[in-house]
């Protein structure tokens, strides 16, 4: 399907600051360009706009949510336009607290058009955080909760529709940092996490199969591709780095097997922050992964 890319240059839902370059340093790293040489209908439609980032401290467990919300309302907005003109959505953060408005959006078009969602949330963190429970107050690490209908009014009915999700549409993989009460909460409410310990055990191959069982035509597949779920050897620019991460082979084969799927609807790429980066490093792999996302096998020519 014809792709739509968009930038959203904010980091206000980040600890750091820098993610806010990340939709320029994926474009210097040619994403439009590895698309369409590979025959993919591709347009930028550059970046959406938003408030600045003020740099406060959290103020009832949440830092900067005002901003937080203006800036998912424009990528909520983006994103519906995309999927209303029958096209994919590429959304290029920014941080993680966006993926409430792009899920959200996705969402919101696959209950008017009978299709059944599924998110992939490829990430070291679960980001299932509450302002009851975060350690820092940073949005980037609630998204998921948001979507499943726990957080702030604004954030929770961002698509209309409450909960946007339930778990049950959502397989998390490469998780390894979760926060003390963050752990009971996604117990509690039943998350599908394909954390490192099992990838180690059973292999990126039938960890993928088990993803990726019980789809079919119907489905649409969202892919929530934050950077840090790479190991930060190859990944070193991005705010909340940990050790132990998706290496390069097993990054290529979540890609390439969900490609295979032929399901891919919807992306988002972020926590990107140059600020943080050797030399763009990170952006090219991420270039690197999005064109196997998109059937570039690393073994044949086509
Ligand atoms: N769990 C930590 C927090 O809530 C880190 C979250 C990191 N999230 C991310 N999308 N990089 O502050
Ligand atoms: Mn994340
Ligand atoms: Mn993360
Ligand atoms: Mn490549």
């Amino acid at each position: 399907p014809p792709v739509s890319i968009f930038g959203v240059p904010t980091d206000v839902g980040a600890g750091a600051r820098g993610a806010s370059m990340g939709p320029e340093a994926l474009r210097v790293a040619r994403l439009a360009e590895a698309l369409a040489a590979r025959g993919v209908d591709v347009r930028d439609t550059g970046d959406v706009a938003g408030p600045k980032n003020p740099w406060l401290p959290p103020r009832d467990g949440y830092r900067h949510l005002d901003e937080v919300v203006a800036w998912n309302r424009a990528v909520f907005d983006a994103s519906s336009a995309i999927l209303a003109e029958g096209r994919m959505p590429l959304m290029l953060g920014g941080d993680h607290c966006l993926a409430v408005g792009s899920v959200a959006a996705v969402a919101d078009h696959c209950r008017r058009n009978g299709k059944s969602l599924r998110v992939l949330w490829l990430d070291a963190h679960t980001d299932f955080n509450t302002s009851a429970i975060t350690p820092s107050g940073n949005i980037h690490g609630m998204p998921v909760a948001c979507l499943c209908g726990i957080g702030p009014e604004p954030l929770v009915r961002m698509g209309g529709h409450v909960p946007a999700l339930v778990p049950d549409q959502v397989r998390q993989i490469g998780i390894r940092s979760v926060d003390q009460d963050e752990k009971r909460l996604v117990k509690e409410h039943g998350l599908d996490i394909y954390d490192m310990r099992y990838i180690d055990e059973v292999g990126m191959r039938q960890t993928m199969q088990q993803v990726l069982m019980g789809l079919d035509e119907s489905t649409h597949l969202h892919v929530s591709f934050d950077v840090d779920i790479l190991d930060p050897s190859i990944a070193p620019g991005t705010g909340t780095p940990i050790p132990g991460g998706v290496n390069y082979r097993e990054a290529q084969l979540i890609m390439e097997m969900i490609a295979d799927t032929g399901f891919l609807g919807s992306l988002d790429v972020v926590e990107v922050n140059p600020a943080l980066d050797d030399r763009n490093s990170t952006a090219e792999l991420a270039v690197d992964l999005v064109e196997s996302l998109f059937g570039k096998s690393t073994l044949m020519r086509d």
